[in-house]
């Protein structure tokens, strides 16, 4: 692993649907060398690490066990998925008050164990409970990140990419701002290739629609409802984020994600988490990326960041 020749520790917390999720994507990587599964629940915790190392002699050598929260003192990062998660026609934002108190102790937990390694933050609202976490932990900024909008903007390529029949690796765009109902598109960024959206549909595709492009992002925005109503939660895809930003880190790899990150004046903000480019690396985040935005998305990303320090006022202030 990238730390040298220094053993990496992951670490999560909640191993339900997104935390069991993100345990087997990681194992199916190869990214680290051990690692430490801790739920509330003890015995689903040793149910999922030994289902998890009967599977190992398919992939390869790692540690898995069900620890506590001891085993956070050498670990590189650790992960919180715990919490409450949407019940069908919920918000993300009406997680707030039962998730901030479990976070309150799972945090708290942590730090008590010595850990002075990254957070990465799942559990919704994602951004408000990183923020949570980044003043409960004590821990500068950089290492406390959030998914943020890192699926988003997943969802995002994937469903320009089905429209434009084109490899989704060659879709650039980003999903900006709150993690939930608030979020906008980049569409004065969005690039097919090297071509701007715009220019791309006049040259390749002139029979694209705006209102097709308009119902992609809805799609976008909406589809933990839709994907919740029908399979009663999402996990996958976000552990497979996850799994992706854990790699940057243990891999130092540089990468440009768009996770929830403290702004302190980007973008005009400050004093928040929110979904942003940024580049992760083993230090965290090193980097906020300030996209050029027009107009309209700048008002967009300021009304989304108006709206989580409106909810987030009750818990800190
Ligand atoms: C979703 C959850 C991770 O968007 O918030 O699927």
């Amino acid at each position: 692993m990238v730390y040298g020749d220094k053993t990496t520790r992951v670490v999560v917390i909640g191993t339900g649907f997104v935390g069991s999720s993100y345990a087997f994507s990681l194992i199916n990587q190869n990214i680290a060398d051990e690692l430490v599964l801790i739920d509330l629940n003890k015995e689903k915790a040793e149910g999922d690490a030994m289902d998890l190392n009967h599977g190992l002699p398919f992939g390869s050598p790692m540690k898995i066990w069900a620890g506590d929260y001891a085993d956070c003192k050498t670990a590189d990062i650790v992960v919180i998925t715990a919490g409450a998660n949407q019940q069908p026609g919920e918000t993300r934002l009406d997680l707030i008050e039962k998730n901030a108190k479990i976070f309150k102790i799972i945090v708290g937990s942590v730090m008590d164990s010595g850990f002075s390694g990254i957070f990465i933050v799942a559990t919704n609202p994602v951004d408000i409970l990183s923020y949570a976490t980044w003043k409960y932990s004590g821990l500068p900024m950089e290492r406390v990140i959030g998914s943020g909008t890192i699926l988003d903007t997943a969802r995002f390529r994937f469903l320009l990419s089905q429209y434009f029949d084109i490899d989704v690796r060659n879709i650039h765009g980003y999903i900006l701002g709150e993690h939930g109902d608030t979020e906008l598109p980049v569409w004065s960024q969005t690039r097919i290739g090297s071509e701007l959206i715009d220019r791309y549909i006049e040259r390749y595709k002139p029979e694209a629609k705006k209102a097709d492009l308009d119902e992609i992002f809805v799609n976008v925005r909406d589809a933990a409802y839709h994907i919740i109503e029908r399979k009663g939660a999402t996990h996958y895809a976000i552990a497979m984020g996850l799994k992706r930003l854990t790699r940057a880190i243990l891999r130092n790899e540089h990468s440009i994600l768009t996770v929830s990150t403290y702004l302190k004046g980007e973008y005009d903000l400050e004093d928040l988490y929110i979904g942003v480019p940024a580049i992760v690396s083993m230090s965290g985040v090193e980097k906020v990326i300030e996209i050029d935005l027009n107009e309209e998305e700048r008002q967009k990303l300021h009304h989304s960041a108006q709206v989580l320090k409106d909810a987030m006022r009750p818990v800190f202030h």
